[in-house]
């Protein structure tokens, strides 16, 4: 496993410990990896009004955004459920704001990577800043 990689897989894990998740008690950790080479944490932060709740997608992308990168090259989810566990809807939504449809996304375990995938597999016939017709990067 590449270096990059485990450093990813041990940021996400830091953020998995500080997940606030007193409701479901199902933490996750994230690990984004910007064009720049720098890497962005972040885990779910629940709410006692259940819907108020945000993914560690979320806020690993509001890390990375407040810190001035835009583009994501590489990801990382950490779960320590038995399954694998994939990104929700909106969160697939949100990552393909910043990411390309090649942009590779590893489910971890607590023991390693489970599963590796892309964006583009996730979420196919995305519909994405290019969609619109004013987009201008
Ligand atoms: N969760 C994430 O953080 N990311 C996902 O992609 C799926 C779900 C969180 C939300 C909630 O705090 C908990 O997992 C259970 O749904």
């Amino acid at each position: 496993m590449s270096q990059t990689l485990d450093g990813m897989r041990d940021l996400a894990r830091r953020a998995l410990a500080n997940a606030h998740a007193p409701y479901s008690r199902f933490r996750v950790g994230a690990c984004l990896r910007a064009e720049s080479g720098r890497l962005h944490a972040g885990c779910n932060v629940e709410n006692a009004a259940y819907p108020v709740g945000q993914c560690a997608e979320a806020t690993a992308i509001g890390a990375m955004v407040a810190a001035g990168d835009r583009r994501i090259v590489e990801v990382v989810l950490l779960t320590e459920g038995a399954e694998p566990c994939s990104p929700c809807g909106r969160c697939r939504q949100q990552l393909a704001e910043f990411a390309r449809p090649d942009t590779r996304i590893h489910l971890c375990g607590p023991e390693g990577v489970r599963v590796s995938t892309t964006l583009g597999a996730l979420l196919p016939l995305a519909f994405g800043p290019g969609t619109l017709p004013r987009f201008d990067p």
